[in-house]
């Protein structure tokens, strides 16, 4: 796993702060990430990409938490975004705008007319209507839109069917047949400015094989444009590398990526994109619960925790598998199901799982939960959301606070609710 977090005499640490430290002084469930873990993958992906111009995108929705934003915006990364949101949360932690690059299926007019009027690098547009109605909205905010298109070049990245995202049955992009005739009509919109291609074609990408077949088909495509005239700044191939879960998984380095990629692209001499956004957090973090309960049931040992599905989807949704650590080592081993207090069978973190015999008051870490992890949680049987904590060394910060029951019900209490409780 992550070298920044290890064992000291069998006890958890994050760089040089013990976890136990921080789940006493702030309670569990707690995320904590590193810090050094994260500025060390930044360093990865802009060393491996050096030899051609890339504006690395760090993908939002990955971890949104400001701080966590911050970050990357330092390191002079560009954002990958989503929603009008995570565009709110983009311009707070100070990203330029133009080096914010908009997908989704679904944007709103607000949402178009605020990254209209923020002027950002490129919306990446995924279907024809939604040409339409952003030159509409430019001619009204009275600002040209930069635009690519998003390309659904129906390759298969090998992943999970919920985050393969490139296939052509998948809501995701403009087929590769139509893509030529989604520019030409762009072409001739007045508001739109024709700026790059886009595709992404799925999450925890475990070989990289994928990428060069999609990347070809989007050069391909490039060098048509051009015979129609159509001239294309850059070429955004997304994110998707995938991250260490278990012990014994070998995610591709950014080099392999960049190495596949690289050939193509310049061939085109276009500038390249990329949008990572696991492969920079995931192994960076993690979720520290404490142990509540433990009981055994038929020839079931059940260890119950702290954290739920609301904390931590991914198990639940994905049938994700996500390492646990005891943060303090024990000699014994047990057989368990580690489950949260969830009112669902889905809640649960492991089964069947060997693991330290755990005690009612200690903490376990449920490893590589830096993506994915808090920025999917919610509030889900009225559990506030866990705090999240960024570790530098031997010093760690509180980057948000656990919230509480009252701030939960908040937008529930107001003069204008027209309900009984006021
Ligand atoms: N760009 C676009 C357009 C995307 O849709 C995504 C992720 C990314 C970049 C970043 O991909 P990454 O480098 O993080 O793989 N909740 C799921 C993952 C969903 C990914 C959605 N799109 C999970 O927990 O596995």
């Amino acid at each position: 796993f992550s070298p920044y977090f290890h064992f000291v005499d069998n006890e958890l640490y994050c760089e040089k702060t013990p976890v136990k430290k921080i789940a006493k002084e702030f309670g569990t469930p707690v995320y904590i990430y590193s810090k050094n873990a994260i500025l060390e993958k930044i360093r990865e992906y802009k060393e491996a990409f050096k030899e051609y111009p890339t504006l690395i995108c760090y993908a939002a929705k990955a971890n949104s938490n400001l701080s966590i934003l911050k970050i990357f915006q330092e390191e002079g990364l560009g954002l990958d975004i989503v929603s009008g949101g995570e565009l709110y949360r983009g311009l707070k932690a100070e990203f330029d705008p133009k080096k914010i690059v908009y997908a989704g299926v679904g944007k709103t007019d607000k949402e178009l007319i605020d990254a209209i009027d923020t002027g950002i690098l490129s919306f990446n547009v995924e279907s024809l209507m939604e040409l339409d109605v952003l030159d509409e909205l430019s001619e009204k905010v009275g600002k040209k839109a930069d635009i690519s298109i998003r390309v659904n070049p129906d390759v298969n990245p090998k992943t999970h069917p919920y985050i393969s995202t490139g296939l052509r049955k998948s809501k995701f992009g403009i087929d590769m047949e139509d893509a030529l005739e989604a520019y030409k009509i762009a072409s001739r919109k007045k508001n739109l400015n024709i700026v790059g291609i886009h595709c992404h074609i799925g999450s925890q990408i475990m070989d990289v094989s994928p990428y060069e077949e999609a990347v070809e088909k989007l050069v391909q495509l490039v060098f048509k444009l051009k015979r129609e005239g159509i001239e294309l700044r850059h070429i955004d191939i997304g994110g998707g590398l995938g991250i260490r879960y278990r012990p014994e998984d070998n995610p591709p380095h950014p080099k392999e990526l960049a190495e596949i990629v690289i050939p193509y692209i310049k061939e085109t001499g276009l500038k390249l994109l990329i949008e990572p956004g696991r492969s920079l957090v995931g192994e960076a973090g993690i979720l520290v619960s404490q142990v509540l309960f433990l009981k055994d049931k038929g020839d079931k040992h059940f260890i119950i925790i702290d954290s739920g599905m609301n904390d931590l989807l991914r198990p639940a949704m994905y049938q994700a598998y996500h390492h646990i650590l005891s943060v303090e080592k024990k000699k014994e081993k047990v057989i368990a199901d580690i489950v949260g207090p969830i009112c669902e069978t889905g809640d649960f973190f492991a089964l069947d799982r060997e693991i330290d015999n755990l005690n009612r008051g200690d903490y376990l870490a449920v490893m590589s939960a830096g993506a994915y992890g808090f920025s999917m949680s919610s509030n889900y049987n009225t559990r506030p959301r866990a705090a999240e904590v960024l570790v530098d060394g031997e010093n760690f910060y509180l980057i948000r606070n656990r919230e509480s029951y009252q701030y939960i019900i908040q937008p529930e209490i107001n003069e204008k609710i027209q309900g009984e409780v006021k």
